[in-house]
Parts: C-alpha cells; sequence; structure tokens
C-alpha cells in the first residue's frame, strides 16, 4: 500500500508535475549585471547564418521557441541556428547545445509599421533534454495581472548603453518594474507610429531596461517558485532615459501559441497581482505626457546594423 502511493505520486509527478519555470541555479534577488550560468535557463540566443547573435527568446517545450516576429528576417528555418544553455558569446559554453530550425511561425497580425502583435514561435529541428541549464518558462496565461510596479527582470545579450558599439559577451540581467499601460500610453502619446495596445506589456526605469534588454528575449517575473514569461523584448526609444520598454504581452497570445504549437507541452501559469492597480486611476496629464518625439526603434541592437547588409529572402 505505501509503496504503491508512492509510486503512484512519483509518477504523477512525472506525467502532469508543472516543471516550467524552475531555475534552481538562480540564486539572484536583487541587482542587475552578468548573470551566472544557469540563471535563466529558457533564455537562447538566435544566431543568423554567420552574422551572430541577433535575438533573445525562449523555450517553452522541449521543441519549441518563443521570440519577436521583427527578428524573424527570414523564414528560412536553415538560415538559423539556436543556442541553449549558453552563457557567454565569446568563449566556451559547458552547457550548451545548438538545434536547427524546422518551422518558423510568425503572428498573422504582425504588422512591421505598427509594432503591434510582435511574437513569433521556432521550432527546434529535435527536441532538447532538459538540464539545469536548459529548462522550459511558463507563459503567463490569460487573465493574468501585472499592476504597476511588479517588479520583473529583463534578459539579454543586448547593448550596454547607446553608445557601445559591440555586444557584451556575457547574458545581461536587469531588474525593472512593469509599468502600466496607461501610463506607458501616455508616454508614447506623441509618438505617431507606435499605439500602445492591449497586446502589449511595458516595464523599465531610469537608464535601465532598453539598452539592456535584446529583442525576442523574456521579460520574466516570478511567482512562487516559479519564473513566468509576461514579455517578449519589442521595441522602444534606446536608451531614451524617460520611456519604459514595450513588450509583446505573452498572455493576450494563449490561444494562438496553444494552437501554433499543436499537442507541445506548454505551460501557462496565471499571474497574479495583489491590491488594487495604481495605474487603473491614472490620468494622462501634461505633466506626465512625454511631448517630445523620439525616434523609435526595435530594442534590437544588431538586427538594424545587419538589416542593411543582408537580403531577405
Ligand atoms: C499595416 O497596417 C496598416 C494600417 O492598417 C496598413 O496600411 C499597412 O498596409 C499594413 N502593413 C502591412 C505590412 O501589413
Ligand atoms: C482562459 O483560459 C481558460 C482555460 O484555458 C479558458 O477556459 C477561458 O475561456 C480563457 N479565457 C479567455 C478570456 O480567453
Ligand atoms: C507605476 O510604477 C512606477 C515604477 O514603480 C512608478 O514610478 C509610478 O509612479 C507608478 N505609477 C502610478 C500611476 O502609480
Ligand atoms: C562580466 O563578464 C565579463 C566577461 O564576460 C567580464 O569582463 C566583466 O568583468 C564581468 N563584470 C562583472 C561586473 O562581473
Ligand atoms: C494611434 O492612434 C491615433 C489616434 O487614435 C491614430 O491617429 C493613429 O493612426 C494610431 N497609430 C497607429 C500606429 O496605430
Ligand atoms: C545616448 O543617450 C544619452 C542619454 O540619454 C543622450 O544624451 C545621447 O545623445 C545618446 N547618444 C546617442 C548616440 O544616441
Ligand atoms: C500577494 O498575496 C499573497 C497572499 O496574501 C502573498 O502570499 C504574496 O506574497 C503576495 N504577493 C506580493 C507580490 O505581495
Amino acid at each position: 500500500m505505501a509503496v504503491s502511493t508512492v509510486l503512484t505520486l512519483w509518477m504523477c509527478v512525472v506525467l502532469f508535475g508543472q516543471d516550467c519555470g524552475e531555475a534552481p541555479l538562480n540564486k539572484r534577488i536583487v541587482g542587475g549585471e552578468n548573470a551566472t550560468a544557469g540563471s535563466w535557463p529558457w533564455q537562447v540566443s538566435l544566431h543568423f547564418r554567420t552574422f551572430g547573435h541577433i535575438c533573445g527568446g525562449t523555450l517553452i517545450s522541449n521543441q519549441w521557441v518563443l521570440t519577436a516576429a521583427h527578428c524573424i528576417i527570414t523564414k528560412l528555418g536553415s538560415a538559423w541556428t539556436i543556442y541553449l544553455g549558453k552563457e557567454t558569446q565569446s568563449g566556451p559554453n559547458v552547457h550548451e547545445v545548438s538545434r536547427k530550425v524546422s518551422q518558423v511561425i510568425v503572428h498573422p497580425d504582425y504588422n512591421n509599421s505598427y509594432l503591434n502583435n510582435d511574437i513569433a514561435l521556432m521550432k527546434l529541428s529535435s527536441v532538447v533534454s532538459f538540464t539545469d541549464y536548459i529548462k522550459p518558462i511558463c507563459l503567463a496565461g490569460n487573465s493574468s495581472q501585472f499592476f504597476n510596479s511588479t517588479i520583473c527582470w529583463a534578459t539579454g545579450w543586448g547593448k550596454l548603453s547607446n553608445v557601445s558599439s559591440t555586444i557584451p559577451a556575457n547574458l545581461q540581467e536587469v531588474r525593472i518594474p512593469v509599468i502600466g499601460n496607461n501610463q506607458c500610453a501616455c508616454k508614447y502619446l506623441a509618438e505617431e507610429d507606435a499605439n500602445i495596445t492591449d497586446s502589449m506589456i511595458c516595464a523599465g526605469q531610469e537608464n535601465k531596461g532598453a539598452c539592456q534588454g535584446d529583442s525576442g528575449g523574456p521579460l520574466q517575473c516570478k511567482q512562487g517558485s516559479k519564473w513566468v514569461q509576461a514579455g517578449i523584448t519589442s521595441f522602444g526609444v534606446p536608451c531614451a532615459r524617460e520611456f519604459p520598454e514595450v513588450y509583446a504581452r505573452v498572455s493576450e497570445f494563449k490561444t494562438w501559441i496553444t494552437q501554433q504549437v499543436a499537442g507541445a507541452n506548454v505551460e501557462f501559469v496565471r499571474f497574479t497581482s495583489n491590491g488594487t492597480d495604481q495605474d487603473s486611476s491614472f490620468v494622462c496629464g501634461v505633466n506626465e505626457a512625454s511631448t517630445f518625439t523620439a525616434e523609435l526603434a526595435f530594442v534590437v541592437i544588431l538586427v538594424t546594423v545587419f538589416l542593411q547588409h543582408i537580403t531577405v529572402q
């Protein structure tokens, strides 16, 4: 009796256990700099042909990666190599594995000029085994709440400042608060090229975020012991101090993701916030609205640089 109970329970864990979003090697609480190996085991690096890293992404099952639509400069699978378990872009990565891409799916309503629905999926050529350095993240389920000031982390190999021309070798992490959509829209009011929609979520603070993030990579927030992906790094005013950066709001795409990955074990977790959202009573006044028009850019770094040299297929 006792033995079979134990076995049954153990099988339940194996078969039905929610194993997304666990990072046993993540010891960071505050700060923001070089990430230690294994801190963000779902972070992947998308390499385009021989150009190297151009975008980030996240592992969401043993064969699917989530990224930003604007990173997909070609849907040709053979042009891409995805690195998992990577820590540095230069030097050895003992925990790394790589895969080619067998399928690329861009959201059908993604519109390059209007920045909305900036989400895409890539299927790995073969499944990967999970290790402490390679694990899937939980995705924010529908009706998730990320109230203003919710603390999240952005990760990527993005540049460290608007004046640097190279990317850092080491994966970077930065701790930033969510900025509610009303306040974010207020900041971007003068920007005619982008309206902040319900399919977007904003985060960032003075001198943190935009330049340090990396397109396609995650905005992730911790609930209990699990990391939940709230956003996909999309666009912003690079390094402008008073603008939060904008991410595709993952919870809005649950139905689409579930349909596309047909049967794959992608886990969604409903993220909740306590109290009331200060953003719901925010009114965009003259003091809050940004009046200057800045140039928007995808929070990319290399894509912009390389696009000038690449013939898109
Ligand atoms: C994007 O949307 C605008 C407005 O609906 C439309 O004029 C434009 O053709 C669209 N662009 C693409 C690439 O679909
Ligand atoms: C949220 O997800 C649940 C379970 O998957 C589903 O029953 C419900 O209809 C969804 N709600 C919305 C608004 O999509
Ligand atoms: C939202 O959060 C940010 C960062 O914590 C804070 O600066 C801002 O005042 C908050 N907005 C509102 C409307 O409370
Ligand atoms: C971060 O890592 C790089 C090497 O990738 C190293 O040169 C640098 O000193 C590290 N920075 C800190 C603050 O540890
Ligand atoms: C944003 O909204 C304004 C006002 O509704 C509209 O005039 C503008 O065309 C919109 N821009 C985009 C990029 O959707
Ligand atoms: C970089 O950012 C600083 C601070 O916002 C700004 O003063 C400077 O003009 C920017 N430089 C470039 C090249 O964008
Ligand atoms: C929200 O409330 C729950 C239950 O009261 C508590 O366990 C949790 O730590 C709170 N979360 C935050 C972010 O304050």
